[in-house]
């Protein structure tokens, strides 16, 4: 089948996990008979420097063209500790997430078994833990009215959410539920928050349509604290824009590092995947940041596209580069004496996606940087 991927490298580190991301996919183009069709757009600070604009509207074109988006990252330190900056990297992706209506981002957050050792809580802690976060991405105090009084020394951030944009996402939360171990917990703050208490109220009157579901309710704090005490109680979290941003940079530790969580945001008409973690300014260039978070929403998008195989095709291939240890520095296991590349890392999961056979997988040769499989 033939497919058109709009691609966003964005800044920082994005351009090069996104090119580890495509390399796995021309990797299930191969083997499994596609063509995908990368249309390439800007987005972030690199736009900005190039037209001034974060989300030039060529972009959001390109973007509604197309039949699934990957995204690298966004964000640039010029504009971190600049708060009088009034046009800003991530202008640009908030804009791209509401002119697309991607109301849904779906963040997994897993303990690989392989890396349990580099998480900082404990292993009988993290082990076995596998939940799914919902995220609603267009509503709340992200998209509220925002006003600086004229002195400067008042500002205001509205929240607000509609019945309606609590309904589309808890549907999508509670279908994922049933698929997986049937339970589903609201967090919010319902004990402070207005809209928090509509959300319960919204979350609680659906649940009768998923009887096989079991609801329920966590305020937000008390979820971050539940998060590391015990993650292994949760299947599925449904949390509103901003809980849901702080809560999955929370959960990514339990995966042991942050650059392998991927995402999937989607709306009625457009999906688009990215890994969670951030530009990474530190390591831009250097060939050292962690590609797997990018390829693995690589696979979500495939997914998305209903290629089931060809997802856990790359899925394995993860897998494979984890037991193996040929993967960068930040998750390096301590039996294995070498981290390899950003590059490498994706040449090694499209030589197994080609391959699918690690009988002839020659140790000294990825660590030479040469081809992965002789
Ligand atoms: C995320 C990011 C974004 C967000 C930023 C870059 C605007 O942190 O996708 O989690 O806050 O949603
Ligand atoms: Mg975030």
């Amino acid at each position: 089948m033939k497919y058109t991927i709009a691609v966003i490298p964005g800044d920082g580190i994005g351009p090069e996990v996104t090119a580890q991301a495509k390399k796995a996919l021309n990797a299930i183009a191969d083997v499994y008979d596609h063509t995908f069709i990368y249309k390439e757009a800007m987005m972030g600070a690199c736009a900005i420097d190039a037209t001034g604009n974060p989300l030039p509207q060529e972009t959001v074109t390109v973007c509604e063209q197309s039949d699934a988006i990957l995204f690298g990252a966004i964000g640039h330190p010029k504009y971190d500790n600049d708060p009088s900056a009034k046009v800003r990297p991530e202008q640009g992706l908030l804009s791209l997430r509401k002119q697309l209506g991607l109301f849904c981002n779906v963040r997994p957050v897993k303990a690989y078994e392989q890396l349990i050792a580099n998480s900082p809580l404990k292993k009988e802690i993290i082990s076995g833990t596998d939940i799914s976060i919902y995220r609603e991405l267009t509503g709340g105090i992200y998209f509220g009215t925002k006003e600086l009084s004229e002195d400067g020394q008042v500002a205001f951030d509205g929240c607000s959410y509609s019945v309606e944009e609590i309904e589309r996402i808890a549907h999508l939360a509670f279908k994922e539920a049933q698929n997986r171990r049937k339970k589903l917990t609201l967090v919010d703050k319902a004990n402070v928050l207005e809209t928090s208490r509509l959300w319960r109220k919204t979350v609680t009157a659906l649940a009768s349509q998923y009887k096989d579901v079991a609801l329920d309710f966590l305020f937000v704090d008390n979820a971050a604290m539940q998060l590391i005490l015990n993650p292994k109680q949760f299947d599925v979290i449904l949390t509103e824009n901003l809980f849901g941003d702080i809560i999955s940079d929370e959960a990514s530790v339990i995966g042991g590092s942050i650059g392998l969580l991927a995402s999937a945001s989607i709306g009625k008409e457009n999906a688009l995947f990215e890994p969670i973690h951030g530009s990474f300014p530190q390591a831009t260039g250097k060939d050292i940041a962690n590609p797997l978070a990018s390829i693995l929403s690589a696979a979500m998008l495939l997914t998305h596209l209903g290629l089931h195989a060809e997802a856990n095709a790359i899925e394995r291939a993860v897998q494979k580069s984890l037991a193996l240890g040929i993967t960068t520095e930040d998750i390096q296991q301590k039996e294995h004496s070498f981290s390899v590349s950003t590059s490498k890392v994706g040449d090694f999961i499209a030589d197994y996606i080609e391959n699918q056979d690690d009988s002839n997988l020659n140790f000294k040769n990825i660590h030479m940087g040469q081809s992965t499989i002789i």
